[in-house]
């Protein structure tokens, strides 16, 4: 797989004469790739029915006549102010029944039909037009971004009721699977539910999932409105460009209509303000990111886009949205472009060609500044673009380790954390940190996966609902598998099953009593470290590995299935995971802090974060330094 760059291209912000110098020195510095459109709705069609084409064929005729292969987005992030002329109700509306206003972008609700429509013909004028003419697409706009899965519209409660009465089919199967008897919440009529907000206290769990479910279903229904026109009339693959750590939609599911799978990679905005860490470790990787959150999204795409996967906008320099915004490090933008390659992504491109002077994202660094001269990430990318000329090729290998990563699980404990910081991202993300700081490439499944034989370990923590595939595919599997807390801990209705949890094969043993932790109150384990915020008490007879010092079961085990009962700190999972590797043959070696290793066919690469230099194992990697070597 020959490995390429591109960059995020808005024709429509520049005067006409400077689209073809810009697309001449695109080209000549190597990139491939050039997306564009996603947010030019107001200039394709000024007014309602009146298009003005002319520019857009301009542009990519020019960009295609420079050797670019185009990527062009749907606009539908952006719909024009005219819209909400036409749909005056198509506005998501927040939790507390606010309207979500028109002035930035994604001011839709997914479950609009009017709206959809519109979404509909703009996507087809575009298929139409362009199907032939582009080399790929994006659907919209990082759907989810600026908290948009989820609205509380009445198109989304008219919507929500529908579904419901597809799931359910009558409203007393509904009233028993939401447990409505508890009290008085029975419904007469599916008409009269409505959504789980604005209630006096906490809403019903169950109704509260079932409405995150919706929703997720809703993004999924409204990508695949535009991915089935845009099939009919072009070949070129189809992406969209996740966010980082957005969850609450079923990315597994949206991407099974798309062709490939991108993301949006902001390290230093994403270690600010979307990553649980000390303070200490925030300052330490400022200017780099953490040293596992790209990583971590790097192995999840490649899992949503079934082996295909890009990065669709690597920052490139200062961004203008987190709390604070610092210079990455020199050597960073191209650091983040050889890590998103060596973890298998087909391209790289960084967000965006030249920094815009105006509106929302003037303090927003591009490859150019706004003066058009080279800014830092400009000869970073030309350097990476002749790195990839000598090293085109970077092959691919299943990781030893997997790990399940379900996105119903997120909304589960976003509705029921049961402590104050239990977030699924968080705890998964925390297992994924543990296993690379081991030295560990690892896959990231789909939950309902049962191809685990390729694997010699399986991680599978907080998963809510086991889907009875995965606990057949468990029950065969003769690896070693590490499971929990809390997983298999719901039904299906968000109820806790009988016979108690974990239920897992042959093991014998239950969560006999589950307590939430706060910080100052961990429960030490009796090999060290310790249990925070979330710890369950075991009974039943399988084989105990190991204890708390209170005196109960805090690892336990049938054959290789192992089930944990907490949350482990840094040095408890860190022990835990060498002597399941080591029982497997599967070897570890403890990194430096900031020192990451990936392993991908004929080469490992390394991956310096820190700001210092890293000696190990013999080889120096320089600060803010990627080195690779050939293995076998
Ligand atoms: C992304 C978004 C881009 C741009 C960028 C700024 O989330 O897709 O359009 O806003 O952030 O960092």
């Amino acid at each position: 797989m020959k490995r390429t760059l591109g960059t995020c291209y808005y024709p429509e912000h520049w005067p006409e004469p400077q689209w073809a110098e810009d697309a001449a020195r695109m080209a000549e510095i190597g990139l491939t790739w050039v997306r564009i459109g996603e947010f030019a709705w107001s200039r394709i069609e000024p007014t309602p029915g009146t298009y003005d084409w002319g520019w857009l064929d301009r542009a990519i005729e020019v960009l295609t006549a420079h050797g670019l292969k185009v990527v062009l987005g749907t606009p539908t992030a952006t719909p024009p102010r005219w819209m909400l002329d036409r749909h005056p109700d198509m506005l998501a509306l927040d939790a507390q029944g606010h309207k979500r206003g028109f002035g930035s972008r994604r001011h839709y609700c997914f479950s609009h039909s009017g709206y959809r429509a519109d979404c509909a013909r703009i996507t087809l004028d575009l298929a139409k037009r362009y199907g032939q003419k582009v080399a790929a697409w994006q659907t919209d706009n990082e759907y989810g971004c600026h908290d948009t899965t989820i609205s509380y519209s009445d198109a989304a409660r008219d919507a929500f009721r529908d579904w419901l009465a597809q799931k359910y089919q009558s409203p007393d199967a509904l009233n028993r699977a939401w447990g409505n008897v508890f009290w008085s919440m029975d419904y007469a009529d599916f008409a009269e539910v409505g959504l789980p907000n604005l209630t006096v206290t906490e809403a019903n769990p169950a109704h509260v999932m079932d409405f995150r479910r919706f929703s997720s279903d809703q993004v999924a229904s409204f990508n695949r409105l535009q991915t089935d026109i845009i099939r009919r009339h072009s070949a070129a693959p189809i992406s969209h460009n996740y966010m980082g750590a957005v969850v609450d939609f079923d990315h597994f599911a949206t991407g099974a209509d798309l062709d490939i799978a991108t993301w949006d990679s902001y390290p230093l905005g994403f270690l600010s303000d979307r990553i649980a860490a000390s303070p200490g470790h925030k300052r330490a990787f400022s200017r780099q990111g953490d040293p596992d959150f790209q990583a971590f999204h790097h192995d999840l795409y490649r899992s949503v886009g079934r082996g295909r996967w890009w990065v669709m906008e690597q920052q490139p320099g200062p961004v203008n949205w987190a709390p604070y915004n610092p210079d990455p490090l020199p050597g960073m933008a191209r650091l983040w472009a050889w890590e998103a390659f060596a973890h298998g992504a087909e391209a790289v491109c960084y967000f965006r060609w030249r920094q815009a002077p105006f509106a929302q994202e003037q303090m927003h660094a591009g490859m150019l500044r706004p003066d058009s001269q080279p800014a830092p990430a400009y000869h970073a990318a030309a350097e990476v673009a002749r790195e990839l000329a000598d090293m085109p090729e970077v092959q691919e290998t299943a990781a030893p380790v997997a790990l399940i990563f379900d996105y119903m699980s997120a909304w589960a404990w976003a509705t029921q954390p049961q402590g104050r910081g239990f977030d699924y991202f968080n705890v998964v993300f925390g297992f994924y940190q543990g296993l690379r700081r081991l030295g560990l490439s690892v896959d990231i499944l789909p939950p309902d996966t049962a191809a685990l034989a390729a694997y010699k370990l399986v991680l599978a923590p907080a998963i809510a609902t086991l889907p009875p595939a995965v606990l057949a595919a468990f029950a065969a599997y003769e690896g070693a598998a590490l499971i929990g807390p809390r997983t298999n801990s719901k039904t299906a209705d968000f109820s806790i099953p009988t016979p108690l949890p974990p239920n897992l094969p042959g093991l014998d043993c239950v969560v006999a009593r589950i307590e939430t932790l706060p910080p100052d109150l961990p429960v030490p384990l009796a090999m060290g470290g310790s249990f925070t915020l979330w710890r369950e008490k075991l009974e039943g007879s399988a084989r105990v590995v190991e204890y708390t010092t209170d005196g109960w079961p805090a690892l336990v085990a049938v054959d290789g299935l192992h089930y944990l009962a907490g949350l482990p700190d840094e040095p408890a999972l860190a022990r835990i995971l060498t002597r399941l590797c080591a029982a497997q043959g599967i070897d570890t070696t403890p990194l430096p802090n900031g020192l990451r290793c990936r392993q991908s066919g004929a080469h490992r690469f390394w991956f310096n974060y820190g700001a210092e230099a890293v000696v190990h194992e013999g080889r120096s990697i320089p600060p803010a330094g990627v080195v690779w070597e050939k293995i076998g």
